[in-house]
């Protein structure tokens, strides 16, 4: 949009176009529904558990046989989406049983799309959950530090969308920013006849505080170091075009930028530079500090949730991945 004296501005009153609630309807230039929304769900080990997580009110660890239930009412709310993250009994280095058909993803999957087979399933795919030292994928001693083996994730990485998919995926979300994983995961899945099947890749992840809360939730916190050596730089925008841009050579049908607050400008340009759909994550730490102010009763939460996630969209968000998702469902369907 350009604007100059001599093509005019639509009136020098902008007040005339507020003064009245239903031309202010009229006026409006975004509009967050719930089909925007995406539901992150964290599956936990054992039986008959739903354990709130401390530093996020409102969200559960569940079980299996207690998933059904929980999904039950993001497809009653018309949510269209979930996403998926699982939390096994057993870690090792390698973190093996992210990529066995009977695991804890997998079975969440089968049941999901058994009961409620039109919801749009999304599995994260990473490593940092089913490790034993937490990190992103298995190590390697570098100049005596221990870092991701990129290339020896690779093809655990393809290996573990393969039986997402078998399982019945809709959508694979690899989250673990390792250089190559999307032309991996897309070639693993293709030899193995899920051509059909698209990849939400998190291109421009970076190495955020934000992430606190749902390290506790998910048990996937880094043993030792930190995650700098695989996540972005927060100081770096023009590498997070270049992100984007590998992700989409590789083959990424949706790019994913993560956090969202702090992070909106990059939404904004990777929808200016590549025009491919956006999605925004709205994570822990964004939902921990809202939970935790309202709670104090220091801001309303509804209309601070509202007016954050129509923030993302003006930003340039097709979609949200959000945990306030059931919340707003709900705002949205009595406004
Ligand atoms: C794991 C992963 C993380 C999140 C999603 N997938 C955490 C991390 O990188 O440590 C964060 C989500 C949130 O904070 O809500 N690769
Ligand atoms: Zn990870």
């Amino acid at each position: 949009m350009t604007f100059s004296p001599s093509s005019g501005y639509p009136t020098h009153r902008p007040r005339r176009l507020r003064s009245h609630p239903k031309l202010r309807d009229l006026v409006r230039e975004e509009r967050l529904t719930v089909d925007d929304l995406i539901y992150p769900l964290f599956v936990y080990h054992g039986k008959n558990l739903r354990r709130e997580i401390a530093s996020m009110p409102g969200q559960f660890q569940l079980s299996l046989d207690r998933l059904g239930e929980a999904v039950g009412e993001v497809a009653e709310l018309g949510i269209p989406s979930v996403l998926l993250f699982g939390i096994p009994e057993h870690k090792d280095a390698t973190g093996s049983g992210a990529s066995h058909d009977s695991g804890i993803v997998q079975e969440a999957v089968r049941l999901i799309k058994k009961q409620f087979p039109d919801l749009l399933v999304i599995t994260d795919v990473c490593f940092c959950e089913y490790t034993d030292h937490g990190h992103c994928g298995p190590l390697v001693e570098r100049g005596g530090r221990l870092d991701v083996d990129n290339d020896a994730t690779l093809p655990l990485l393809a290996q573990q969308s393969v039986s997402h998919a078998r399982a019945g995926a809709d959508v694979i979300a690899p989250s673990g920013m390792m250089d190559g994983m999307v032309q991996a995961i897309r070639s693993g899945l293709d030899a193995a006849g899920f051509t059909h099947v698209p990849i939400l890749a998190y291109a421009a992840k970076f190495a955020s505080a934000y992430y606190g809360p749902f390290r506790d939730a998910a048990e996937s916190a880094p043993s030792f170091g930190d995650r700098r050596t695989y996540q972005m730089d927060p100081a770096n925008g023009d590498e997070a075009l270049r992100e984007v841009a590998l992700d989409l050579a590789e083959g990424a049908d949706l790019v994913m930028v993560k956090p969202a607050l702090a992070y909106m400008d990059v939404v904004r340009r990777v929808k200016d530079t590549f025009g491919v759909p956006v999605a925004a994550y709205n994570v822990s730490g964004e939902y921990a500090m809202i939970k935790a102010a309202a709670a104090k009763g220091w801001i309303d939460e509804r209309r601070i949730v509202l007016e954050t996630l129509t923030g993302f969209k003006r930003a340039g968000t097709d979609m949200i991945i959000t945990y306030h998702a059931l919340d707003v469902a709900r705002w949205l369907r009595n406004a």
